[in-house]
């Protein structure tokens, strides 16, 4: 699931939608003061609301990297390192070195911002280990076991989340190495995913995204443009239900890395792909008819009087109507480590998504899923996570500060 369809939803691979123009005539500008390309110059701000990176339009590159808190590091510790990380993190997305210190990699020399976001999230652990049990939300309780699961614990959880994001391969790299170097005696990687997605650009106009299963992928996600919207993604101020205050403007990420079956399904003629999902390939559209947009018609039989979407569709089981108005903001990369040990393919889907809640979200859908959908012979969840990632900071403030101070 890509963030968005067409249009309005301001999430389309390639919009600008929430992100502004990079000053590239500024005292920011590249070095040599040349102007910066369009995918270069666009910044997104780091101070908000909302931490960047949830209703970002999807970049083309990305990293999630998960840390542990080092044996003997606290919440004092803990502090000091969000302080540390969001300072990188603010100078980087507007396009400057992570610290004055000097030392840089120089990795990003040359590029503008590229639509760099670094967004930070809390695993269950982190409460336990920083004395801060009391506060820990109910909504990071223990995913469920799903039967289907195959996962690593090794690559599953951590203390500590981060979602690093850029159009540009460089930029995103530069950012993990400096958050992983800012880190210092800390907190050490725990496990790290690498993922991409289209290159803006690449279509003749903004479109949603491809999976690597060729499938348009994003189109029934929440559009920021829905009145509910951010009831479903946002924890509302205050904490509301979903509790605790310092969550307010934050929302819950769920992390699953999903292996594709590339084999198994690139076996599968192109008819019997579309009625895995209940959309067309070439266009996202549902079988139903109509566009990429059109709603699906669930109800609709054919002259076999079978449903047109067929009962264990992928796109039926999952939709909103069908799970008590259960959503999410599916925003996820793809990914492609080579050939794994048993000779296939090590590819797929590092999904994330993001609710109010993940038991009015991912829970609920996933619990459905794995009873069988037509997609599950072809997939296998290998590692999962799940991240309270509190609201943007404000100016002068860094991540997480409402909790830690
Ligand atoms: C819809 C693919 C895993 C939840 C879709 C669609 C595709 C797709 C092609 C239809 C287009 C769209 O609305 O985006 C995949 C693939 C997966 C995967 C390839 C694994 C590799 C999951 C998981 C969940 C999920 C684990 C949640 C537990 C949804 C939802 C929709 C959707 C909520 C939209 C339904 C609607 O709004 O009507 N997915 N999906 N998907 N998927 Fe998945």
């Amino acid at each position: 699931g890509t963030a968005g369809a067409a249009g309005a939803a301001g999430l389309v691979l390639g919009a600008t939608g929430g992100a502004t123009v990079y000053a590239a005539a500024g005292p920011e500008a590249a070095p040599d003061g040349k102007a910066l390309t369009t995918v270069g110059s666009t910044a997104v701000p780091f101070h908000g609301a909302h931490q960047a990176g949830i209703t970002t339009p999807l970049q083309a590159r990305g990293h999630l990297v998960a840390f542990d808190l080092a044996p003997g590091a606290g919440r004092k510790e803990a502090a000091a390192l969000l302080r540390r990380w969001s300072e990188a993190a603010r100078r980087m997305t507007a396009g400057r070195p992570p610290t004055d210190a000097g030392g840089d990699t120089g990795v990003a020399l040359d590029a503008g911002p590229s639509s760099l976001t670094v967004t930070f999230g809390f695993g269950r652990t982190f409460f336990g280990r920083t004395g801060l049990d009391a506060r820990r939300p109910a909504a990071l309780d223990p995913l469920p076991d799903f039967s289907s699961d195959h996962l690593d614990p090794r690559r599953s959880d951590g203390d500590l989340w981060v979602q690093i994001g850029a159009d540009d391969a460089l930029v995103a790299f530069h950012a993990l190495r400096a958050i992983q170097r800012e880190a210092g005696e800390a907190a050490r990687v725990r496990w790290q995913m690498n993922g991409f997605n289209r290159s803006p650009g690449a279509t003749a106009q903004p479109m949603t995204t491809r999976n690597l299963m060729g499938q348009i992928d994003g189109t029934g996600n929440p559009k920021p443009s829905e009145s509910d919207f951010d009831r479903r993604v946002f924890v509302p101020a205050g904490g509301g239900a979903e509790g605790p205050e310092w969550m307010a403007g934050g929302s819950y990420a769920v992390v699953r890395r999903i292996r594709m079956l590339l084999d198994d399904w690139e076996k599968l003629a192109r008819g019997d792909q579309e009625k895995v999902i209940g959309r067309r390939k070439s266009d996202g559209a549902p079988l139903t008819g109509g566009t990429e947009t059109t709603e699906l018609d669930l109800e609709r039989t054919g002259p076999d009087g079978k449903p047109v979407i067929p009962a264990n569709a992928h796109a039926r089981i999952s939709a909103p109507e069908q799970n008590g108005g259960a959503a999410m903001l599916r925003r996820p990369f793809s990914y492609h480590d080579g050939i794994g040990a048993d000779g296939t393919p090590d590819a797929g889907l590092l999904f994330v998504c993001w609710q109010a809640d993940p038991l009015r979200g991912f829970v609920p859908v996933q619990r459905k899923l794995d009873r069988g959908d037509a997609l599950s012979p072809f997939i296998r969840h290998e590692a999962s996570g799940l991240f309270a990632v509190p609201g943007g900071a404000r100016d002068g403030e860094y991540v997480g500060q409402r909790l830690l101070e």
